[in-house]
């Protein structure tokens, strides 16, 4: 009962995030199912072993993720508001860290956790709304991070990120969802493997 409450709680908690702010949550519904499904087959996770996602908001990209990655992996979520942090600490899986954090300082908290360097990074966060350094610190800090031959995959509304992602990784594949509040695109680079 507890947990259904929690679930129909989840678009009303994260429109109270926008409203809180805006430019950070940048979206007033959460990833609809049909983002969900696109986002997991494109990071490949069914073979990942370390994981971080940004921006996990309430955490329906949260457990979708847990939902597709093998038992011994792990997974870091990196969430700047307090509020959403503290929901997403009512997930009940061994395999999840929550970081109250910004992206922009991923590699310190990478490494403050003893978190090997992630297969995959997921990112929700919108780099529509922020400022291009903040932006270019965050992809930087990103492909510092990831492993060897490990994808980078931002979901957006706006293609903002592509040109910043673009500057660092090369061109990306780009895949759009038109069944999300709005359509989004899903912006997918890998790290060069040597
Ligand atoms: C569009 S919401 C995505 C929420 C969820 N992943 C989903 O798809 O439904 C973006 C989230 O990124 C978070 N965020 C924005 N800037 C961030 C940053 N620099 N570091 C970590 N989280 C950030 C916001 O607080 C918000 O929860």
């Amino acid at each position: 009962m507890k947990r259904l409450r929690s679930t129909l709680d989840e678009p009303i908690d994260f429109l109270r995030g926008f409203l809180r702010k805006p430019q950070q949550v940048g979206s007033v519904v959460p990833s609809s199912r049909y983002l969900l499904r696109r986002l997991v087959e494109l990071a490949e996770l069914e073979r990942a072993n370390a994981v971080v996602e940004l921006g996990p908001g309430t955490g329906g990209t949260t457990r979708a993720v847990l939902a597709a990655l093998p038992p011994g992996a792990r997974l870091l979520a990196v969430e700047l508001d307090e509020t959403f942090v503290e929901r997403l600490g009512r997930i009940r899986d061994p395999r999840l860290e929550v970081c109250r954090g910004s992206a922009a300082d991923l590699a310190a908290i990478l490494e403050r956790r003893s978190f090997p360097a992630p297969d995959v990074v997921l990112s929700g966060i919108p780099f529509s709304t922020m400022s291009t350094e903040l932006g270019a610190r965050i992809v930087q800090q990103v492909e510092r991070a990831l492993a060897p031959g490990g994808r980078f995959v931002a979901y957006q509304l706006r293609g903002k990120v592509g040109d910043l992602g673009e500057a660092i990784f090369g061109p990306p594949e780009i895949v759009l969802e038109p069944r999300n509040l709005p359509p989004a695109r899903i912006f997918r680079w890998r790290k060069r493997a040597v």
